[in-house]
């Protein structure tokens, strides 16, 4: 029997938006199914832009100190990660961007290749006001082309439309349902994953 956490890591400046109600759907349904989680909330947090030094490459860590080094302590020996965002301008938010830049230290171009262990699992969320699907994909590829680059493998993704703000959740509970339902049953969906007790 495996103890499974995740890092859910809320993309949106908003602690109570509507991707954050949507996160904290799937993080219910994660803790009533005994998983240990820990939720950052990009907005409320000192994160840095990338300054385009390059060190990082070589020296695989960032020189700059400050929130995304608990961010990447948790992430490190998590198992489940979850990056969520709503769209700004049919993309990730600014926030979620500069946290992808920031991550540059832990990806698989720099020397010496992946360093990020085996065995993590991504669930991506994106939520948006309009209604076009292809926007949607565009922000969930952006999601899972980070994961791709460290090392997470994609197993769950969830979606919502016209969502412009809290209102547009009324009449929509069977989607939250579903949101719940991915978090409860994400230690099956890893055991899917995994060989001989190996998580692959
Ligand atoms: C600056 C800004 C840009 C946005 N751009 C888009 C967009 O391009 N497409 C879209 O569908 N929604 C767009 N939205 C709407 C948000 O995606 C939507 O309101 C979402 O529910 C907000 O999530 P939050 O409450 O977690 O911040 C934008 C909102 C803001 C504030």
């Amino acid at each position: 029997m495996i103890k499974i956490k995740a890092v859910c890591i809320i993309g949106s400046p908003r602690n109570n938006g509507s991707t954050a109600l949507v996160v904290d759907k799937i993080i219910k349904g994660m803790e009533e199914a005994g998983v240990v989680v820990r939720r950052y909330v990009l907005g409320y947090l000192n994160i840095n832009y990338c300054e385009g030094c390059n060190y990082c490459y070589s020296m695989r860590k960032c020189k700059q100190h400050d929130d995304m080094n608990a961010i990447f302590e948790d992430l490190l020996e998590s198992d489940v990660v979850l990056v969520a965002s709503p769209s700004y301008w049919g993309d990730v938010t600014g926030q979620l961007k500069v946290f992808f830049d920031r991550s540059t230290p832990y990806c698989d171009t720099g020397e010496g290749g992946n360093i990020v262990p085996e065995g993590k699992y991504g669930i991506s969320v994106a939520i948006r006001a309009g209604q076009r699907k292809n926007e949607t994909n565009h922000i969930i590829d952006t999601i899972e082309h980070y994961f791709g680059h460290l090392n997470i493998k994609p197993i769950e993704r969830f979606t919502m439309e016209n969502i412009h703000d809290l209102g547009n959740f009324e009449g929509r509970e069977d989607e939250l349902k579903q949101a719940y339902a991915i978090g409860f049953n994400i230690k099956k969906a890893i055991e899917r994953n995994m060989i001989k007790g190996k998580i692959i």
